[in-house]
């Protein structure tokens, strides 16, 4: 018989039970939803199993503190870490993060040896290098989110701007998923037209301002947490074209091997994402100001990767 798919959520705070929640009403596959807090896992798992006779949904959720339940994934997303709070920088997470994805990582990599890894935990970047090294997978197998997120948080802005659907809206972000992410409003469009043809500088220097703050602004509003249901539908989106091998051109955290004249770190470029993970890259021209922008993203994210020790 053939097997279902499965993904495996490990953190099952906001982003990670959001994310389980997404990727149930997708009907991606069957959900383990990790946790070291006893009861959390087991008790949300449970609660989303009981939606499914509303929802007219089939399969199975299992919430477990064993990683033992997760084997044989297709999937995994790493959400376990701590979440940022007002003042704090992604970066500021760094040490403890640190820690904690190389632990999930040593748990689940052998379990589920084909899977791809989706990392989600902050500083991302530097976080997917970490589960590149503990899991020793190859490295188009071990992804992080940010991009995606960072894209539509500026595809949002953009349709508020104009007024117009956020459906005719595309955005371009590459770099790392931190202060210094690199905005490309020359590639981002309405209805195919570069937003340079159709907006003053002024707001197009406030869409990427507003852009790179996105995260922030959220913090400070919530005041005890970080984003969440933007993040999980992004790590959703992932997982969905890696599951159907879609193919899809979306914007990740890949590790870089001389693109865009960077290697040997964690960085968002564009990526066809499908059944093998990263399966392309795509380089696009940059300005020599973009580029400046884009080496220096990439040489906060090698500071915080070789400051991990892995
Ligand atoms: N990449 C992105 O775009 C993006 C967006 C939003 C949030 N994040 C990051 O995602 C992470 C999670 O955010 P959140 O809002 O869900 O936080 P949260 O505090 O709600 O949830 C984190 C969960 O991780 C669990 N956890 C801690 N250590 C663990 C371990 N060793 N094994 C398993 N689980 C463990 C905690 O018990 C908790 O339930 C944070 O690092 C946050 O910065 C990243």
């Amino acid at each position: 018989m053939h097997k279902r798919n499965k993904i495996t959520v490990i953190g099952a705070g906001n982003v990670g039970a959001s994310t389980a929640q997404r990727i149930l009403d997708m009907r991606l596959g069957d959900v383990a939803l990790v946790d070291v807090v006893d009861g959390v896992p087991q008790g949300k798992g449970l609660d989303l199993l009981e939606s499914f006779p509303i929802l007219g949904l089939s399969g199975d959720i299992i919430g477990t503190s064993s990683y033992d339940e997760t084997a044989g994934s297709d999937v995994i997303i790493i959400t376990a870490g701590l979440a940022r709070k007002p003042g704090m920088s992604r970066d500021d997470l760094l040490a403890a993060n640190a820690k904690i994805v190389a632990e999930c990582t040593k748990q689940a990599a052998p379990l589920s040896p084909d899977a791809v890894i989706i990392v989600v935990t902050n500083p991302m970047d530097v976080m997917a290098y970490v589960a590149a090294q503990v899991s020793g997978f190859p490295k188009e197998r071990v992804i992080g989110m940010g991009g995606v997120l960072d894209a539509a948080r500026m595809r949002t802005f953009i349709s508020i701007e104009m007024g117009v659907s956020v459906e005719n809206t595309n955005a371009f972000v590459l770099g790392g998923h931190g202060d210094q992410m690199v905005p490309l409003p020359r590639y981002s469009t309405i209805a195919g037209i570069p937003i340079t043809e159709l907006m003053s500088e002024d707001s197009i220097n406030g869409i990427v301002e507003r852009t790179r703050t996105g995260g922030a602004e959220i913090v400070e509003l919530l005041k005890t947490g970080s984003a969440y249901y933007a993040p999980a539908a992004s790590a959703a989106e992932m997982a969905r074209a890696i599951v159907l091998d879609q193919k899809k051109i979306l914007p990740c955290s890949v590790f870089l091997t001389g693109q865009y004249g960077q290697s040997g770190m964690y960085a968002g470029v564009p990526v066809a994402l499908g059944a093998g993970g990263a399966e392309e890259l795509f380089e696009v021209k940059l300005t020599a100001a973009e580029q400046e922008a884009f080496n220096a993203s990439c040489e906060a994210v090698k500071k915080g990767q070789e400051s991990t020790g892995f």
